[in-house]
């Protein structure tokens, strides 16, 4: 996050000459709000639940159905990323239809709330529809296919979407290219990486294009191989503009403390870096009730995951993988684990949630 010192101190100033009165709207809505919390330039978001997972639950669709949460979703986040509206199997169902109503609704209500978009995602091996992955397309017919998925995606929304998660999860936890699970790497060859981001940039120049990926928050064989990756395409010419690390965390593991200096690692190639889709798992205690020392642990991760983003330039983009453990992924993919999220089922805000809050506002005091 860069500072933006003199713009504070102007405003100080200023508020200084203000009777008490008038300023207090204002106050009142930064005491209590994470998008306003922030400091200039920074987007604090969160993905919008829906899709995925939430199919088979026993809730209907919470972005369109869950006036709560919307209300909360707009007046916290300045960011918004779709958690599943813009995966290949929901927007692409069929080789001949996109089906774009839910990815358009999530546009248009970060529009109306001043909310910037974050794209997700367009080369990943996983959900892929079916038509796709069993479909025994010739390498020419994938490379077309691929194509014109992104050109078509990424050319509705251009000029919309601020960052787009262009290449998702392409190394495993040893830093080898998914060869195998990934079809595109696997029929088309490592080569296609660079087409997707020349395919997303010509489509919207403006979006900056992102390698995003899980188990990459600290510096390790996988972001090693990001870090390699990034120069060599960087040398070619490649438009990549951002490395991201989604950050899903759990307390049974220790936390990166080498964040910090993996995302400064990337800023120093001239990248911008994000935070993309943090969230902080933890045992599910008997009696199904965290205790307060749990929460505190967790709370502790959210603040320090914040505090390293802030901490370097390029990271002005922090996104917690949705708020309430209402709708959270977390219980349906982690065993034994859950809590993940800021609020709890009833959007009550815990120990993560003003641990967010204070460190933002510190940050804009700064
Ligand atoms: C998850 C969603 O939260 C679930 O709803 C869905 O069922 C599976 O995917 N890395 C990513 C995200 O890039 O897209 C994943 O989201 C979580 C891991």
């Amino acid at each position: 996050m860069r500072s933006v010192r003199t713009a504070t101190a102007a405003l100080a100033v200023a508020a200084l000459s203000l009777p008490l009165l008038a300023a207090a709207p204002h106050s009142e809505a930064r005491h209590d709000r994470l998008r306003a919390a922030a400091p200039e330039g920074f987007f604090v978001g969160t993905a919008v639940a829906g899709g995925g997972h939430h199919l088979s639950q026993p809730y209907p669709d919470p972005f369109t159905s869950d006036k709560q949460y919307r209300k909360i979703l707009a007046r916290q986040f300045g960011s918004v990323s779709p958690e599943n509206q813009m995966k290949w199997d929901f927007i692409h169902p069929e080789r001949d239809r996109y089906d774009f109503a839910a990815a358009d609704a999530i546009v248009a209500f970060a529009e109306r709330n001043r909310q910037v978009v974050r794209g997700h995602t367009l080369l990943w091996h996983s959900q892929n529809p079916e038509w796709l992955e069993q479909g025994n397309f010739s390498k020419e017919q994938l490379r077309a296919i691929l194509r014109e998925h992104i050109t078509t995606v990424v050319g509705r929304y251009a000029g919309r979407i601020q960052q787009w998660d262009v290449a998702n999860e392409i190394f495993d936890d040893q830093g080898r290219l998914r060869t195998q699970d990934n079809i595109w790497i696997r029929e088309l060859g490592p080569g296609v990486v660079a087409d997707a981001f020349r395919w997303a940039h010509a489509a919207d120049p403006r979006a900056k294009l992102f390698f995003n990926d899980y188990n990459v928050e600290g510096v390790n064989a996988k972001s090693n191989a990001y870090h390699t990756l990034v120069q060599d395409l960087l040398r070619q010419g490649v438009p990549v503009h951002g490395f991201s690390v989604q950050a899903h965390l759990s307390t049974r593991y220790g936390f990166p403390g080498d964040l910090e200096s993996n995302l400064r690692r990337f800023d120093a190639l001239g990248l911008e870096t994000a935070v993309t889709e943090l969230d902080v798992r933890m045992d599910v205690p008997e009696g199904g009730v965290p205790t307060a020392e749990q929460e505190r642990t967790q709370a502790e991760y959210y603040r320090r995951t914040l505090a390293a983003c802030l901490a370097v330039d390029g990271c002005d983009s922090f996104t917690i993988w949705g708020f309430t453990d209402k709708y959270s992924w977390v219980p349906v993919f982690f065993e034994g684990e859950g809590f993940a999220n800021v609020m709890t089922d009833e959007f009550e805000r815990k120990p993560a949630f003003y641990a967010l809050l204070d460190t933002l506002k510190a940050a804009r005091g700064r």
